[in-house]
């Protein structure tokens, strides 16, 4: 399979290498709609692919995970002729980025890690995410989970000043396949922890976090900051929440931008 992808800007002299930007759970790579413009317009190319199942990419099948993702992801990289870039994954995306780096180093020239973590699931979080997963294939619907999400993911700023953008979120995933949606909980309850992976990464890492992010932790962020040899940088977004990337498109836009100038 080649994941359906979209793809905005065009490689230009002394910018690097692409930009290659992964989505959350459970949505697709609508994600970063407000991002493929704005760092396009800087001067880089920006791919932002749907992953497995979701958007307009079709199923994974087999033993869930996040292996396949990771290959798939690789597999569109030389699709695009693209040895090696700029890899970012906010929350799942950032799963999977992290999974990109442990498998395929050599693809990976720098890091963004927004909203997520390096360490695996405790296992209270891994029996619920195996019990949604069946309740998901038991319904073949997505039930309550478009009404009840956005709820943790949004920021509570967000929720009370931005109703248009919980109503927004929750047709999201309303809109995705609730297999794959298990598929997914069951790839993430499988992931190992990868803070070694990522605190022995050479090249240059940002990690944004929505100050309200309920989801991924300060502690977390400090631990995928902690290591390395080269510059690691953290961008702190006010007033957003787990999903930062729509919440705050601008200052997220604006991170980027700036540290990836920096990388040039
Ligand atoms: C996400 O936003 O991708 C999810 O919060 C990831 C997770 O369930 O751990």
């Amino acid at each position: 399979m080649v994941l359906h992808f979209v793809e905005s800007g065009k490689l230009e002299r002394g910018k690097g290498p692409a930009v290659v930007l992964l989505h959350a759970f459970p949505m697709d790579s609508l994600l970063w709609v407000g991002q493929r413009k704005a760092v396009a317009a800087a001067g880089h190319l920006v791919v932002t692919p749907d992953l497995p199942g979701f958007g307009g990419s079709a199923r994974a099948d087999g033993e869930p995970s996040l292996d396949v993702y990771a290959d798939e992801v690789v597999h569109l990289l030389d699709h695009l002729a693209q040895p090696q870039v700029v890899l970012g994954g906010l929350s799942m995306g950032g799963y999977v980025a992290m999974n990109v780096l442990r498998r395929y180093p050599e693809r990976v020239a720098a890091l963004v890690l927004a909203d997520t973590k390096a360490s695996a699931d405790p296992a209270p979080a891994r029996e619920a995410r195996l019990a949604m997963a069946a309740e998901l294939v038991a319904g073949k619907a997505m039930g309550e989970l478009p009404r009840t999400m956005p709820t943790s993911l949004l920021g509570e700023s967000t929720r009370a000043g931005n109703p248009a953008l919980v109503g927004t979120v929750g047709r999201w995933i309303s809109a995705q396949d609730p297999f794959a949606v298990a598929y997914a909980q069951r790839a993430m309850a499988a992931r190992p922890d990868s803070t070694q992976v990522v605190q022995e990464f050479a090249g240059p890492v940002l990690v944004i976090r929505g100050a309200q992010d309920a989801l991924s932790s300060a502690a977390d962020a400090a631990t995928m900051l902690a290591g390395g040899a080269g510059p690691r940088q953290l961008a702190e977004i006010p007033a957003a929440g787990h999903l930062s990337a729509i919440e705050a498109p601008e200052a997220v836009s604006e991170a980027l931008i700036s540290w990836l100038r920096g990388l040039a």
